[in-house]
């Protein structure tokens, strides 16, 4: 018996991408395999709402938006589109797509934050912050840098994002400096609040018994949950959702995100005439597609506030694993990244491939490598060796021979075989195993082709049309079924296979049990090649482009160091730079370079300067000069020296000056 369909409504979501920069293949590890598994359960009859949006708030986009010279909300309503766009294109059909700005999800977070005071689950707390008294400012999240307490590597803001992972919490990274002037971090207090994580251990401890979804993601959750920490939920921001009563405060971006799946709800239900609490209020099925990276968010942080709140909970929790590029790992800044437009869908690449690639690659809690190779070979053997290979001889032998349909009936054995097929895909889907399910597909395409071989229809044309006519309805019914089974993966290829089979209706709408239904005669137009061969020249051209961006990064990487040559303000600060007035200044004897001075700096200063060949010591008594006060004491010709006098070198020393007198002792800043 499989999972679906079932009597509870069910409701898909995905990981929400932060609206702050483009979409890259990393991305699509979760949201294609969402859209592939929504889409198979349509043909197992069973509705879904299939729900996304973008994630507008957090600290990294304030800070981007800050560096471009634009708004958050600017800077979030262009990536939005642009998400819209990839998602259209690459054929993720979202049953709705929203935005966690909108009025529905500030006031359904209210909402939820108000219960959450009411019952007693959240509570202020006095804390210490990190603030910036350069910028007059709390440094929440992204806006500070400094050293994990828990690895001992540099984090940033309120993850350890390139050393141990952990969820930092406000206050926690030590040696904070402000990412916006470079200076080093105060520490003020101030009154946050705080959600009393602490108190759902043992409410998560039985939830997590009976949470479905894969096992990459309830192992991990089952293990937080035995020692939980309450999470600080608000935040010195102006952008975001506001904390009810209190101006200054902002939720936390963790917060207002997830509520975004309720929200989403909201508005799709008002779109459609559905009801909203069928999902998020009464018993239904509720499954998340995260990347494996915010399982903590998804698994212990959200069913807390949901119960707290009094939602329903998520029934699964379906985590991808991690994304590599040329087995490296992927990192945009080290240009290890595949940009969907740019490097895929601009080069004229069918989505359909990419898709493949990604739910065929390796099952859905493993580390996916995408590279350009692999892709050609998978294309190459696998949906055109196999998969094209048998719809184009079938449906080509079929038109030249036949110029239709054969009338006869499907041999049961072929039935059978399809049968089992279809099980085997849904037992797989079940579990999560994408994989097994495509390569279940895919088992039966190499049948066909098997069945094809071994049958010789080729020959039996010549001697016996009608035994002939039933290999040939054989295979056609098995493209049938090829193409209600594939669509998911692959919805523009077996949509045009369909058509080419003259079968009637939409292949999107159509159910996997269609595969078992008769394929009607009809009449067979000539078929066109759905999959095409990638050439190597192709090939080499996107790995070109690829190897390109990685050096750039590298040499970028380089360059970076370089400017690591610049002071900081706080650097600069240490040095001790005066103005002074020369007292007196005499030659050194046995140099010819070196003047002896004496210089007020607001205190009396020996200073040896090297000064003697272009200045005499008449010119320089009574006038003002620049010194650095703090310079280390050194001895000339065995004259002491305390101080430099500043001066430029051009031809010989051309001394600085203030442009008007002002008093010894005055700091150069
Ligand atoms: N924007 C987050 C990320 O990319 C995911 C938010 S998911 C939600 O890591 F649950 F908060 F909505
Ligand atoms: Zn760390």
């Amino acid at each position: 018996m499989s999972n679906f369909p079932s009597e509870k409504p069910v409701l898909i979501t995905c990981g929400l991408p932060y609206a702050n920069g483009r979409c890259h293949i990393g991305h699509l590890r979760t949201y294609v395999p969402a859209d592939i598994f929504v889409r198979a359960l349509r043909k197992q009859g069973q509705e879904a709402a299939f729900i996304c949006g973008s994630d507008a708030h957090g600290t990294p986009i304030v800070v981007n938006a800050e560096e471009l010279s634009i708004t958050p909300g600017e800077l979030v309503n262009k990536y939005h589109e642009h998400f819209r766009n990839i998602f259209q294109k690459m054929e993720v059909e979202f049953s709705f797509f929203g935005n966690t700005d909108w009025p529905t999800n500030h006031a359904r977070t209210d909402s939820i934050v108000e219960t959450l005071i009411e019952r007693g689950y959240v509570y202020p707390q006095v804390i210490r912050l990190a603030y910036c008294s350069h910028d007059k400012r709390f440094l929440p999240d992204r806006f500070v840098e400094g050293i994990c307490p828990y690895c001992g590597k540099t984090a940033r803001g309120d993850e350890c994002d390139q050393g141990c992972g952990k969820h930092l919490e406000p206050g926690e990274i030590r040696n904070a400096k402000c990412r916006i002037c470079g200076n080093p971090a105060e520490y003020r207090e101030q009154e946050h609040f705080f959600f009393k994580l602490s108190a759902f251990s043992g409410f998560l401890s039985e939830y997590l018994k009976n949470l479905g979804g894969t096992a990459n993601a309830i192992n991990y959750a089952k293990e937080w949950a035995k020692d939980l920490k309450d999470w600080c939920i608000t935040r010195n921001l102006e952008w975001g959702v506001r904390f009810p009563g209190h101006e200054d405060l902002v939720v936390y971006v963790w917060v207002d995100a997830p509520i975004g799946y309720i929200s989403f709800t909201e508005e799709w239900a008002n779109n459609t005439g559905e009801d909203w609490e069928k999902y998020w209020k009464r018993d239904s099925r509720i499954i998340h597609f995260i990347g494996e990276d915010i399982t903590y968010h998804h698994c212990i942080f959200w069913p807390a506030m949901l119960k707290g709140a009094g939602y329903t909970l998520p029934w699964a929790v379906v985590a991808s694993g991690m994304l590599k590029i040329d087995d490296k790992k992927f990192s945009k800044s080290r240009g290890y990244v595949v940009w969907v437009d740019e490097d895929y869908l601009d080069h004229g690449f069918h989505p359909d491939l990419l898709r493949y690639y990604i739910i065929s690659y390796t099952s859905h809690t493993k580390e996916l490598n995408f590279s350009w190779k692999v892709f050609q070979d998978k294309v190459n053997n696998e949906l055109v060796g196999a998969l094209g290979n048998f719809l184009h001889r079938t449906l080509h032998f079929a038109h030249k021979n036949f110029g239709e349909i054969p009338q006869c009936e499907v041999d049961e054995e072929i039935m059978d075989k399809i049968r089992s097929t279809i099980e085997n895909v849904r037992a797989s889907l079940d579990e999560y195993e994408f994989k097994k399910a495509t390569d279940d597909m895919m088992e039966l395409a190499m049948y066909g082709n098997a069945y094809f071989q071994s049958h010789e229809p080729w020959q039996l044309i010549k001697k016996d049309r009608d035994a002939c006519a039933v290999v040939v309805k054989n295979c056609l019914q098995i493209a049938k079924a090829l193409a209600l089974l594939f669509e998911p993966i692959l919805p523009g290829n077996m949509e045009k296979a369909w058509k080419q089979l003259a079968l009637e209706g939409d292949v999107h709408e159509a159910r996997f049990e269609g595969a078992l239904a008769e394929i009607p005669g009809a009449r067979l137009d000539i078929p066109e090649i759905l999959f095409s061969k990638l050439e190597d020249k192709k090939i080499k051209e996107m790995e070109t482009i690829l190897d390109k961006r990685i050096k750039i990064a590298m040499s970028k990487e380089k360059n970076i160091e370089a400017e690591m040559q610049v002071i900081t303000f706080e650097e600069f600060q240490r040095l001790d730079i005066r103005i002074g007035r020369v007292i007196s200044a005499e030659n050194i004897r046995g140099s010819d370079k070196l003047l002896k001075l004496e210089v007020d700096i607001g205190e009396k200063r020996q200073i040896v300067a090297g000064i003697a060949k272009t200045h005499s010591p008449g010119q320089l008594v009574g006038r003002q000069v620049v010194v650095l006060a703090n310079m280390k004491p050194a001895k000339l010709f065995g004259v002491e020296s305390r101080g430099m006098v500043l001066a430029a070198d051009a031809d010989g020393a051309v001394l600085l000056l203030p442009e008007k007198e002002v008093k010894e002792g005055t700091r150069v800043r």
